[in-house]
């Protein structure tokens, strides 16, 4: 699994960093491992090690590669360790053939040993090479390139993409199952490009065509073949939906930041900013009535997504009078699925778009009759292709793997949402709905001269509290999720444990660790009835000799390591997610860790 960006051109060869660069964009889905196959005259070289592009490239020198075509991989480790042997791309018995894949192949296991029994060889312990052994064997009996192709796809199950080079017809083969394969050209027509998403063709090509799901096929240099593995048919390109590549590149660089997860943090107020000039009115309106009108809603995402759609619940429920049940997306088949039916809406909600468990939930809840409402920061995304009326939150792109803007800009987006339903439902008046609009973009200036501010504190505070292995940090109300989401930066970022808590549930059993060698961060609650119970726990916890420290408004506790602004409740968990965010950027700088990239996790988990 991973990020698969190819080239071939017509007269010319491969533009001088392309393969380098579509690869550093695309490392938001891996980054265990690097390679690229290309043709150096009709012979298949392969240059690929594990680690990370800028890495493996500083040896291995993605950036000259003298052809005119290549293959070029990165990879996040799902089956086989991070090791040379199991990087992309990867070549069958003959070494005339390359393959790189995303996603997974379900029954690689039953074909490998088949193959195995007829002779292969295999160097690698990963799924994708048994399309490359299977499709050698199937060239054995057919020269038709697409033939081959439309048995290799028919045969493997699962979720994946597979693009091979192939040195003998100096093609690249695709096949599109499941998981995501776009096709743009350069603006003279002299290159064509593979890729595993839009953005990264920014600057190569100036339009995509988006392949769907069951589309083989076989580009050279001076034709585009492709097929339906469904229908057998021919499809041509101009049937293929059409997207123009947009990209801003300022975002992909530092600019001055040692890091992206900083750097991202430090754009969270422009990220805020956008919000309401990314959705427009009249999506939004067709959403809130979608949503008004609904028997039932259910929200859905991972990770930080999920964490923001638990906290668009208090919205909904404060703002439109709504109740709304939220799960995550990787638990959404096996439980509420079930009582999907034609009424139901469903919001999805998903930073990249392309997260699978997001997708499959979404493309299961329509076959039960569900409507979907896309929420995303991605709009060429699988989730954007597959809701029925989708949001942009318009924050730019995301770099570091932790997410930090995206989070903050989906909760504007669920809060302009929500606030809309709002109008609708008579809990909400057109002027009050423009006022947290305005709410919105005050708190963007605001947190301008916040964010250094908490940024030098929670540096200082971090030199004092990164040896701490494990953490609690508790939340009430609207901050619960604050608390989970903390939590989860500090996983990703430091690589500590931490526990995201309920305030209440606190006294109920975890506090028996409360002890010296654990610290709690403890949030204080927006809502009045929850604020003699932040100080109810804090006490015990101080019993208990804990370290602690406090995010507070009314400062005051000795604890407070940073006095939050007093806002509206619905931009509390805005506020006070930053200072979580920046502790965990801290620690995990302290640690010496790659806060960017953490090992083992990717942006986006695409199977
Ligand atoms: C992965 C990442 C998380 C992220 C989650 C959801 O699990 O490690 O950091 O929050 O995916 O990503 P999405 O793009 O769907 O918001």
């Amino acid at each position: 699994m991973g990020g698969i960006f190819a080239v071939i051109c017509k007269d010319t060869r491969i533009p001088r960093g392309a393969i380098y660069e579509g690869l550093r964009r695309l490392t938001y889905r891996g980054y265990d491992g690097a390679g690229v196959a290309f043709l150096r005259g009709d012979l298949l070289e392969v240059r690929k090690a594990p680690g990370h592009i800028e890495n493996v490239s500083k040896n291995l020198d993605f950036v000259n590669i003298d052809s005119d075509i290549a293959l070029g991989h990165t990879r996040y480790a799902s089956r086989g360790w991070p090791v040379y042997e199991n990087t992309h791309p990867l070549t069958e018995c003959t070494r005339r053939v390359a393959v790189t894949g995303d996603g997974i192949i379900e029954n690689y296991e039953e074909i490998k040993s088949r193959l195995e029994k007829l002779g292969h060889v295999f160097s690698s312990r990963t799924d994708t090479e048994v399309a490359v052994h299977l499709l050698e064997e199937y060239l054995k009996s057919t020269s038709s390139r697409v033939e081959a192709l439309l048995r290799v796809i028919r045969e493997l199950r699962g979720m994946y993409s597979l693009v091979f080079l192939d040195s003998s017809t100096r093609s690249l083969l695709v096949v599109q199952s499941g998981q995501p394969l776009v096709i743009g050209f350069s603006p003279d027509k002299s290159c064509i490009y593979v890729s595993s998403d839009l953005p990264s063709l920014y600057g190569f090509a100036e339009t995509a065509y988006i392949l769907e799901e069951g589309t083989v096929g076989v580009i050279s240099r001076d034709s585009i073949d492709l097929y339906s593995s469904i229908s057998g048919r021919r499809v041509e390109l101009e049937q293929l939906q059409a997207k123009r590549v947009k990209y801003v590149t300022e975002y992909v660089e530092k600019g001055g930041f040692p890091h992206y997860m900083i750097k991202e943090i430090y754009e969270i107020p422009e990220a805020l900013k956008k919000v309401p000039l990314a959705i427009m009115e009249k999506y939004l309106r067709l959403a809130a009535m979608i949503i008004q009108g609904a028997k039932k809603v259910f929200v859905i995402g991972t990770g930080t997504s999920l964490h923001a759609a638990m906290i668009s619940t208090y919205y909904f429920s404060e703002l439109a009078g709504l109740s709304v049940n939220v799960i995550s997306a990787a638990e959404f088949p096996y439980s509420l699925l079930e009582s999907v039916e034609t009424g139901t809406v469903v919001v999805a909600v998903s930073q990249s778009g392309e997260t699978t468990d997001v997708i499959t939930s979404v493309k299961q809840a329509k076959l039960r009759g569900a409507v979907v409402v896309g929420i995303t920061n991605n709009v060429g995304s699988r989730l954007a292709l597959e809701s029925n009326v989708y949001l942009p939150i318009g924050a730019g792109p995301e770099i570091a793997v932790p997410a930090t803007k995206t989070f903050i800009a989906t909760l504007a987006g669920f809060l302009m949402l929500s606030s809309y339903v709002g109008v609708y439902t008579g809990k909400l008046t057109s002027s009050e709905y423009g006022g947290i609009l305005n709410s919105i973009k005050d708190l963007a200036d605001k947190l301008k001269n916040l964010i250094p501010d908490y940024d030098s504190k929670i540096e200082k505070l971090a030199q004092e509290v990164y040896e701490y292995k494990n953490m609690y940090l508790a939340g009430s109300g609207i901050t619960y999720p604050v608390a989970l989401e903390g939590a989860l930066k500090l996983k990703e970022a430091a690589l500590v444990h931490a526990e995201g808590l309920q305030l209440g549930e606190l006294r109920h059993g975890p506090l028996a660790l409360s002890v010296l060698g654990l610290l709690t961060v403890l949030i204080e609650p927006i809502e009045e009835q929850a604020k003699q119970l932040f100080y109810k726990v804090l006490r015990e916890v101080e019993n208990r000799y804990a370290r602690i420290f406090t995010l507070e408004v009314t400062a005051n506790t000795k604890h407070a390591a940073i006095i939050l602004p007093q806002v509206e409740r619905h931009l509390y968990p805005m506020v006070a997610i930053i200072p979580l965010q920046l502790l965990a950027y801290h620690t995990g700088v302290v640690k010496g860790l790659p806060v960017d990239t953490p090992p083992g996790l990717a942006k986006t988990i695409t199977t």
